[in-house]
This record gives structure tokens, C-alpha cells and sequence, in this order.
């Protein structure tokens, strides 16, 4: 996977992802796919709570899951969502998730989105959490 391809197998890993998502309270199922510069992919989905607020996205499950694994250096991640698992529109990351990207990954990291149709778009980090905080 380098820097010249579109992501087709970390998408398609999304997708598969979403299809474990746990969202009874939204039914808005999320899939992501991390990759990491050693090749390595974790996937994720959202995991939703009766209390709603221990609610975790999917892209979380799949950075919590690398760092727990020991893997810090990522890439890039693709993300697919939509209500009752239908992709209608492309599923930006939320402000937590991009927060939590910028903890372990450089303004480079690759955000690759899926929408409608197959419609792909992609963004760096830096373009979609710009000035981050950080200690
Ligand atoms: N969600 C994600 O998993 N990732 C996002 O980037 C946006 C939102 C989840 C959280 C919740 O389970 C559901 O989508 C509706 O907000």
C-alpha cells in the first residue's frame, strides 16, 4: 500500500467492518479500517451503549485496538456509514475521532471516505483537524 493507490482493499476491510457494527439506539452502522506503515490493518465499528454516552465510533475501536496491540504508526484509514448500513453519503470522522487520530498520527494521515455509488474522497489529516492541540 503506498501513497499512489485509492485503498480499494482498506475500504472493502471498512465495509466488512460495518457489518458488525453494534447501533440499536441509531441504527447508523460504522465501519473503519486502519492501516498501519507496517502493513498491518485493524478494522472497527461503532459500539453503541443503553447510556449513550460510553458509545464509541468506529474509528476509535480500530485506533484502541492497534495501540493495544503495540502499533502506533498508521497511514491511513477508510471509513463507510450509513443508516441501517446503507451508504448514502460520504462519513466524516467526528471531532473526537480526528482528535484522537492527531495523538498518534502525522498531518499526512490519510482519511479515505466512501460515499454513494463508490464516490471516494480523501483528506489528510491536517485538512480536517487544522491548529490541533497537543501537549
Ligand atoms: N459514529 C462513528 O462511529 N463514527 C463517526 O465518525 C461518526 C459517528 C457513530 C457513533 C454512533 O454510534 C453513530 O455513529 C451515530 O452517531
Amino acid at each position: 500500500m503506498g501513497e499512489n493507490n485509492n485503498y480499494k482493499e482498506l475500504i472493502e476491510k471498512a465495509k466488512g467492518a460495518m457489518e458488525n457494527a453494534y447501533a440499536p439506539y441509531s441504527d447508523f452502522k460504522v465501519g473503519a479500517a486502519l492501516l498501519a506503515k507496517d502493513g498491518r490493518i485493524f478494522s472497527g465499528c461503532n459500539v453503541e451503549n443503553a447510556a449513550y454516552g460510553p458509545s464509541n465510533c468506529a474509528e476509535r475501536t480500530a485506533i484502541f485496538k492497534a495501540v493495544s496491540e503495540g502499533v502506533r504508526d498508521f497511514e491511513a484509514i477508510a471509513i463507510v456509514g450509513g443508516k441501517a448500513g446503507a451508504i448514502e453519503d460520504f462519513c466524516p470522522p467526528c471531532g473526537v475521532c480526528r482528535q484522537v487520530m492527531s495523538e498518534f498520527c502525522d498531518k499526512d494521515f490519510r482519511i479515505v471516505l466512501e460515499g454513494k455509488d463508490g464516490a471516494q474522497k480523501t483528506f489528510t489529516l491536517g485538512e480536517l483537524l487544522p491548529e490541533s492541540f497537543s501537549l
